[in-house]
């Protein structure tokens, strides 16, 4: 149906790279911030981890969307304007707009202008009747939706993958604040949640047998000597991911694995032997937890979809 791509660029403000990092090397303990994994190399070792056997969390999101389909449909409504926070392979979009009656419109709201247009050109021939209509922004702040052509009854927020929990609390608030503001009274949001459970299982999913997430990690170390002009010794980093139960979270480092300096755009950090740097939050969910969560952004779950086991979770959203 589009022959032209409709994409509006509010032109989201550059990253900072190295400026990120000499801020973040300069706390205690020292952080790195996530968003510098994915990389072109850091994006095909992520779809590489979600193919690994423990990494069952896109696995069973994927199967939890299918299975429960219609019972989404009903829920949502018909004539939809699906809103995804961030794009990924464009496989969970797939499903939830083949599961839709009628969604007019299809916007993916992501900060990578390059990330943008190569999951809308997978996804526009597809759909005939769904406008697709990109926007290139920082989906963190709000963001104005473009009009669709047909007129949508509603708009649906999609955020997949538990991406939420990569989010530290204030600005996961934030982030449930500006989807309140983008679904209007009459919509909602679909929230994809990692339940907790077993510390090991937990554990196993972010330490593959395999290494792809090792290697993911690490990748970032790779990535920054590229890009952020620092000099870090790949070789003398080790990947580790622990579960907090106290803070229902996974936790993953980079441990220094000698005392070692690295140079930053001619600034110098000193790294202790075994001391970790702090790269990633992954928190999982309680019901309680979450409901909490959403409360303080004005918002309610009303209705609630988990596999089986109860190992991930799909949450509707409306405005309290
Ligand atoms: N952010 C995703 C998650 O928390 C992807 C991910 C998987 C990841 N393994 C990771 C991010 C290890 C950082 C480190 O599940």
């Amino acid at each position: 149906m589009n022959a032209v791509l409709k994409l509006t660029d509010l032109q989201p403000s550059p990253d900072d790279i190295s400026g990120d990092v000499l801020a973040g090397l300069a706390k205690a303990p020292k952080q790195l911030p996530s968003k510098y994994f994915y990389d072109k190399r850091g994006s095909e070792l992520f779809e590489e981890i979600t193919r690994q056997p423990e990494y069952y969390l896109t696995r069973v999101e994927l199967a939890l969307l299918h299975n429960s389909a219609a019972e989404i449909c009903a829920a949502v409504g018909p004539r939809a304007h699906v809103v995804e926070y961030g794009s990924g392979s464009g496989h969970k979009t797939r499903i939830l707009l083949d599961a839709l009656e009628d969604p007019v419109a299809y916007t993916p709201i992501e900060i990578s202008f390059s990330a943008l247009t190569a999951s809308v050109q997978r996804l526009d021939h597809e759909f005939d009747d769904v406008e697709v209509l990109p926007v290139c922004a920082d989906f963190t702040q709000p963001v104005a939706i473009p009009q669709p052509t047909r007129r949508a009854d509603h708009a649906l927020v999609f955020f997949p993958g538990s991406t939420l929990g990569n989010f530290g609390e204030d600005e996961a608030l934030g982030l449930l604040r500006a989807m309140r503001q983008t679904m209007g009274d009459r919509g909602g949001a679909l929230v994809g949640i990692d339940l907790q459970k077993s510390p090991a299982m937990l554990e196993a999913a972010y330490n593959d047998a395999a290494g792809v997430t090792a290697a993911f990690t690490l990748n970032m170390l790779t990535r920054l000597n590229r890009d952020a002009g620092s000099d870090f010794n790949v070789a003398s980093f080790s990947h580790s991911a622990n579960y907090s139960v106290e803070r229902g979270r996974i936790e993953t480092f980079l441990v220094s694995q000698r005392a070692q300096t690295v140079t930053v755009q001619g600034r110098r950090f000193r790294f202790a032997a075994g001391e970790a740097m702090q790269v990633e939050y992954s928190h999982k969910y309680t019901d309680r937890g979450f409901a909490a969560l959403v409360a303080r952004a004005g918002l309610k779950v009303v209705q609630r979809w988990n596999d089986p086991r109860d190992w991930f979770g799909l949450r509707l959203l409306q405005r309290a």
